[in-house]
């Protein structure tokens, strides 16, 4: 298999992906274009292996505030909101699980938060977990966030979750 992860362009057939996620599939064949094409709310980047598209990550800039990050970032970080990139979407098609593409796609997120941090400014990454992918998230280090969540209805609210810049893993530190 010969991976790429780039950003999604209009001419790509989003509609042969399938996830076992309805609404993240519905999202991806959609919004995902017009998100990124003409209202500028997000860019998604695909994993592909020649025309065929196995995952897709969707990130967009976001703010979240001091008092919701742990005591010891708080320390750290100033009284106002702060910039974060929000890991808003990710799947992989069921075909395809398993096979490191979420991860692959998840490092693509980190390396665009770097590069964030280092020309616009961005102290972490942000997540709404699903209650299944919760697991997959904290292997790279994510801590829920503080943040008062009501639960509405039968379906299990996301958890909102965060990764500060400094503690993604892998080489190098924001460039300045
Ligand atoms: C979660 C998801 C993106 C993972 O993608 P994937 O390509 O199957 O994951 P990878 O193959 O890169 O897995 C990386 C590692 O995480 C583990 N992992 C994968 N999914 C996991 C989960 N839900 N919980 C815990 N660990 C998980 C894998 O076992 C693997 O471990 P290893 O390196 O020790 O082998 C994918 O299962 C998916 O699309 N799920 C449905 C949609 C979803 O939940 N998206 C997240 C919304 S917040």
């Amino acid at each position: 298999m010969a991976l790429l992860i780039r950003a999604l362009v209009p001419e790509d057939d989003r509609s042969a992906f399938r996830s076992g996620n309805i609404d993240l599939d519905r999202f991806f064949r959609r919004f995902a274009g017009q998100n990124q094409f003409r209202h500028y709310v997000g860019v998604t980047y695909v994993a592909v292996d020649g025309d065929s598209i196995l995952g897709f990550v969707t990130v967009a800039a976001a703010s979240i505030e001091l008092a919701s990050v742990s005591p010891a970032a708080r320390k750290r970080l100033p009284a106002y909101p702060l910039p974060v990139l929000r890991l808003a979407r990710l799947a992989v098609d069921e075909e395809a699980k398993g096979q490191g593409i979420g991860s692959a796609l998840l490092r693509h997120s980190f390396l665009l938060a770097r590069e964030m941090a280092g020309r616009l400014g961005c102290v972490g990454v942000v997540v709404d977990a699903k209650e299944d992918a919760l697991p997959f998230y904290e292997r790279y280090g994510f801590e829920a966030l503080d943040v008062e969540a009501g639960q509405l209805g039968d379906r299990p609210e996301p958890t909102p979750m965060f990764l500060e810049i400094g503690a993604i893993p892998g080489p190098g530190r924001p460039k300045l």
